[in-house]
């Protein structure tokens, strides 16, 4: 007979929502036994981990991904659900937000893919990602916001903090030094301390100490011989012990590789492990991950302490706290009105108009009819690209837009493509290659103007997870279709849509260029606006555009530098060969950041190699003038600031934005140091003829350097020179003064 006790229970510490948190915490850790703490730390399905039935604390649920929810996947297989409600909202990749420039922007991002994530109850969104983009040829740079720390930096921090709002965790990625697909299961990436720091770290920093971010996802790759995800100079010296990161580690799917080190290093929850990520199943049970029952009978033996496994169930409890156990969160929503118009807004932002002699915008009135040609036109790129890929309930394609807009559209593909995921069975005989040219070229001259729409897609060895791209040129013959477009109609409009920079061989020939993006759900309407002149391009490229892959830094130091060396020994591979072979392994290779701090424009400008477009560059289809800046004062000591004022004047005739850049040279430096890099940016919409004053507050923690030898940062005293611009590459004015 159970005896009901009828005085009003008690609610139990970790279940009272008004207590503080690590009270919850504690109370909760003291009702859990060992077996349940264990449980917390290792996936129990593809994509969630375990809470505790017994005491009422929920399980997490976690999904890909930083553009958007991504289908339900199946409990224990890579394959999808095939559900009917999980539709979303395809949002731009995060290389589109970051050429934004515009972190207002970025916390609309977060607020509305937190919505689509609360609404597909999950507590955990895989995202954002911010690796640096230091090579054009890795695959997954379309979802990292650039080459600059300062800028994805910027552009993060709303992100998260919107995101986490609606209760559901970002989980930053991928920490750390994951900057190329190509053998990134296992590679060994050696980076001097300054690099690392003024480079790689920086935009996880801010993630963490600004962004507040609840969950870090530790990459594949190895550092100092230690793998990412359970790395003790990554988690514990650097992401606890001088950032103070609270929230949870949670390792790639496949990434823990060890069982001491993933219970000593800071690894918190073990997801998928023994696969590779993406195609390739464990056959083993949840039982045999490295933080299941090895752990557990590591603890009984005493080798690993109560307080670690304390700690670590702790850090999951308070991950679970704030999401699946947060009793104020919001309800969310999908593919709602207000989510396609943040989708909207963001596309129309990003655009990059590259270059234009005057051909641009195509004015409907006059333009009448159009030629499209190119696969990319019509294509659904929300679909592969690795596990970023979404399944949307709607994709306006450019071509639709496009018809929308002009009064004759007709359509060539010009090329032809396998599908995502299908390419290595979808080959394609040159023949037809050949021929789907050649009818694009012969119906070119009969338009008043060509749109090309090209680029890269999320096929494998192109913009996708797990394969870097094999060339810097566009594939499938696009070199030679736009040199004939242009041969055959002068008006062509060159409008490519990728993640990467690429070569343009035919740049002299073609009069007007636009860069878009992987823009979702509305790249058709953002497109279109931008070509028909709706709206006014303001996107600034977020990593440059080398003129040749050689002139990159990454690529311009040997093999070793990328994509790396292999080795005959096979220390270190035993684990990986464990998770299956697939593109990203090799034979313990390992590379080393030959470029050091030099990444991106640090390296044009530094080794005085221009890039075909810099970064930071973007047209209008309006003019502006930055006028001369001014200084509060001509020095500035330990304490103290400068602020810099620089008018930013409308001087065309229609409205428009401009991205004021703030770059900061170091004239005599005791260290090597990049020729200039940005410290400040500020985007302004300006009417014709309307100007605008913009201040930038110069700290003495944006004129320092990492010391790796003293293991801090340095502000040495001597000249500056403050450059604003409009491009890493187009500086307006230089002013200078005094740090003391
Ligand atoms: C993948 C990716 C990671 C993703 C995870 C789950 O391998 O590297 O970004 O969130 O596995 O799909």
């Amino acid at each position: 007979m159970v005896s009901y006790n009828d005085s009003p229970a008690q609610t139990p510490v970790y279940l009272d929502k008004t207590a503080p948190v690590e009270e919850r915490v504690k109370d909760a850790l003291s009702r859990m036994t060992l077996e349940e703490k264990v449980a917390l730390s290792h996936a129990q399905g593809k994509f969630s981990s375990a809470g505790v039935p017994r005491l009422g604390i929920p399980e997490l649920w976690m999904s890909d991904g930083p553009h958007g929810v991504r289908a339900e996947i199946n409990w224990n297989d890579w394959g999808y659900s095939g559900w009917t409600n999980d539709s979303v909202t395809a949002f731009p990749a995060l290389t589109a937000l970051a050429a934004t420039w515009n972190p207002a922007l970025a916390a609309v991002y977060g607020k509305n893919v937190g919505e689509e994530a609360r609404y597909r109850r999950k507590d955990v969104l895989l995202g954002p990602g911010v690796n640096i983009y230091r090579s054009p040829l890795n695959g997954r740079n379309f979802e990292y916001m650039g080459e600059d720390p300062f800028l994805a930096g910027e552009m993060v921090v709303p992100y998260i903090q919107e995101l986490q709002k609606n209760g559901v965790a970002a989980c930053v990625k991928h920490f750390a030094l994951n900057n190329q697909e190509k053998w990134r299961g296992n590679i060994d990436v050696e980076v001097s301390d300054r690099a690392l720091y003024e480079i790689y770290l920086p935009a996880f920093k801010r993630a963490v100490e600004d962004g507040g971010a609840w969950s870090i996802m530790g990459a594949y790759n190895q550092y100092q011989g230690q793998h990412a995800c359970h790395n003790k100079r990554l988690l514990q010296d650097i992401l606890r012990g001088e950032w103070g990161f609270d929230g949870a580690v949670i390792t790639d799917w496949g990434g823990a590789h060890d069982t001491r080190e993933a219970a000593l290093n800071g690894l918190d929850i073990e997801m998928g492990s023994f696969t590779n990520g993406l195609t390739k199943e464990s056959e083993f049970t949840y039982d045999d991950y490295y933080l299941a029952r090895p752990y557990l009978e590591l603890i009984k033996s005493g080798e690993i302490p109560m307080s670690v496994v304390d700690e670590k169930a702790g850090n999951v409890l308070r991950l679970i706290f704030r999401t699946a156990m947060n009793t104020d969160k919001p309800f969310g929503s999908l593919h709602t009105p207000e989510h396609y118009a943040a989708a909207k807004a963001i596309g129309d932002e990003s655009i990059v108009l590259l270059k234009n002699s005057g051909l641009l915008p195509l004015d409907p009135a006059k333009v009448r009819r159009v030629l499209v040609v190119g696969e990319n036109a019509v294509r659904p790129l929300n679909q592969g690209g690795g596990s970023s890929e979404l399944k949307v309930k709607d994709m306006f394609s450019p071509l639709e837009a496009l018809k929308a807009v002009f009064e004759t559209v007709d359509y060539a593909p010009g090329y032809k493509t396998g599908r995502a995921m299908y390419e290595a069975e979808d080959i394609i005989p040159e023949a037809e290659l050949d021929s789907l040219r050649r009818d694009a070229v012969a119906k070119a001259p009969a338009y008043d103007a060509v749109i090309y729409i090209g680029g890269l897609n999320k096929n494998g060895f192109q913009d996708c997870e797990a394969s870097d791209r094999r060339e810097y040129n566009l594939p499938w013959g696009q070199d030679r279709i736009i040199e004939e477009l242009a041969a055959a109609n002068p008006n062509l409009v060159v409008a490519n849509i990728s993640g990467n920079a690429y070569a343009m061989p035919w740049l002299d020939k073609v009069p007007a260029v636009l860069q878009s993006w992987y823009l979702g759900t509305m790249i058709g309407p953002s497109m279109a606006d931008v070509i028909s002149g709706k709206v006014n391009p303001s996107g600034k490229l977020p990593f440059s555009f080398p003129r040749r892959l050689e002139d990159n830094g990454a690529h311009a130091s040997g093999v070793e530098s990328y994509p790396g060396v292999e080795s005959e020994s096979d220390a270190g591979n035993a684990a990986a060969d464990l998770a299956g072979a697939d593109v990203s392994l090799g034979k313990n290779p390992r590379q080393v950041y030959k470029e050091d701090i030099l990444v991106g424009y640090r390296w044009h400008d530094t080794k005085k190699i221009p890039a075909l477009f810099p970064f930071g560059h973007g047209l209008s289809y309006t003019t502006f003038e930055v006028g001369k800046p001014s200084l509060s004062s001509a020095s500035m000591g330990a304490d103290g600031s400068i602020t810099l004022t620089v008018p930013v004047t409308n001087t065309g005739s229609r409205a428009g934005s401009e991205t004021v850049q703030l770059y900061l040279t170091d004239v005599k430096s005791s260290v090597p140091r990049p020729a200039k890099e940005l410290k400040g940016f500020e985007k302004v919409s300006l009417a014709p003829g309307e100007s605008r004053e913009v201040t930038f507050t110069i700290t003495p923690d944006a004129l320092k350097y990492f010391d790796a030898d003293r293991h801090e940062w340095v502000a040495e005293p001597g000249r500056f020179k403050a450059h604003v611009a409009t491009s890493s590459a187009d500086v307006r004015h230089t002013v200078q003064f005094d740090y003391k």
